[in-house]
């Protein structure tokens, strides 16, 4: 297993001597290398047994820092910079040589983001590379907001981990560029739309797509739990399974069942916080998946706010067992 801990020094030693390092963001928690050391990147792949065409994101300290490897930042994207950033927001960029095809998976813009999180705003300060660090998950698996969640599935790839606590966003980062001259979304995330607009005016929302070449990571499948995950009207999915005697758990919204244990339902929010649903959501998701249940049962939260980018990790997690999937949207 990994050591966790929070020491900077350590965290500094090892990304410089080329190896990679769990670190905490405001999102979700990072598997981060040396951008600019091929073999530190090479790594990360590695280690996720992530495909090589699912390119990576930039870490750096700030905002003037992206310049040392992006030719130019469009004015929309750098006025939602300064607003947003540190923040869950990534911006696609034009890259400049010194990036690596690796990172970028042979595309010529770079994903980069300045994460709002002290512990790792302070390691990346002291660095003069920036880092490379795609969510620490195997590739396809739900996301970590905890450091223990980063140890127990990579712990025996990595040699540490530095623990920043609980993730306080809980959703990976809205992933935003521009196309034919408009703000275009391609993943939606932590910085919510309405937030992106406010800055920005109407924008371009294009996430759907699995082959949707800008954005090569949104795979349908992604976020999945082991188990099945059956999303649906939840009512109608919990009689369904209490007839057919199926054992199941249940993740919900602002709903408590009677006739199921306290243990085999986890609410997201009960005062039907967003905010706060996102932010419990990928721990739910792992806690469920331990239980010792055959299925797991979900519903869409109101498409608004956080609650879309959490819809949107619901239907991935989902996949193939989409049961009514347009009811609440
Ligand atoms: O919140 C986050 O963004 C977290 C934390 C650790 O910063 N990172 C994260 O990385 O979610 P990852 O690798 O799990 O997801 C990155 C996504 C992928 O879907 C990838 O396809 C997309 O970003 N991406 C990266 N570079 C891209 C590029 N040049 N063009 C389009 N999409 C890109
Ligand atoms: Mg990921």
């Amino acid at each position: 297993m990994a050591a966790i801990g929070k020491d900077i020094a350590t965290a500094k030693g090892l990304l410089e001597s080329g190896e990679l390092v769990g670190i905490p963001t405001e999102t979700v928690y990072g598997l981060a290398g040396n951008a600019f050391d091929p073999d530190a990147v090479a790594k990360i792949f590695a280690v996720k047994d992530r495909p090589s065409f699912d390119p990576l994101i930039i870490h750096t300290a700030s905002l003037h820092q992206v310049s040392d490897f992006t030719t130019h930042i469009p004015d929309s994207l750098f006025l939602l910079a300064k607003k947003y950033w540190p923040g869950p927001l990534t911006l696609l960029l034009e890259r400049k040589p010194n990036i690596s095809d690796l990172v970028t998976s042979g595309l010529d813009t770079v994903a980069v983001r300045v994460p709002q999180h002290p512990l790792t705003l302070s390691l990346l300060a002291s660095l003069d590379f920036p880092l490379a660090a795609p969510s620490a998950n195997p590739f396809g698996y739900i996301s970590p907001t905890q450091a223990s969640h980063v140890n127990a599935q990579l712990g025996d790839k990595i040699p540490y981990i530095l623990d920043g606590g609980d993730c306080k966003v809980g959703l990976e980062s809205t992933i935003v560029g521009m196309e034919n001259g408009q703000v275009t979304v391609y993943r939606l995330g932590g910085l919510d739309v309405d937030a992106i607009e406010s800055v920005v005016g109407r924008v371009v929302v294009k996430t759907h797509s699995s082959s949707n070449p800008k954005s090569p990571g949104m795979l349908k499948s992604h976020y999945a739990p082991k188990k099945p995950f059956v999303l649906g009207n939840l009512k109608e999915l919990v009689n369904s399974c209490i007839s057919e005697k199926k054992t199941f758990a249940v993740l919900s919204f602002k709903k408590h069942f009677a006739e199921i244990p306290e243990t085999l339902q986890l609410d997201l929010s009960p005062t039907g916080d967003l905010d706060e649903a996102a932010k419990n959501l990928f721990a739910a998701m792992r806690a469920l998946d331990s239980m010792d249940v055959s299925v797991i049962l979900a519903e869409l939260l109101p498409e608004e706010g956080l609650g879309r980018a959490i819809n949107d990790r619901l239907r991935r997690a989902a996949a193939d067992n989409i049961q009514g999937l347009h009811h609440s949207s």
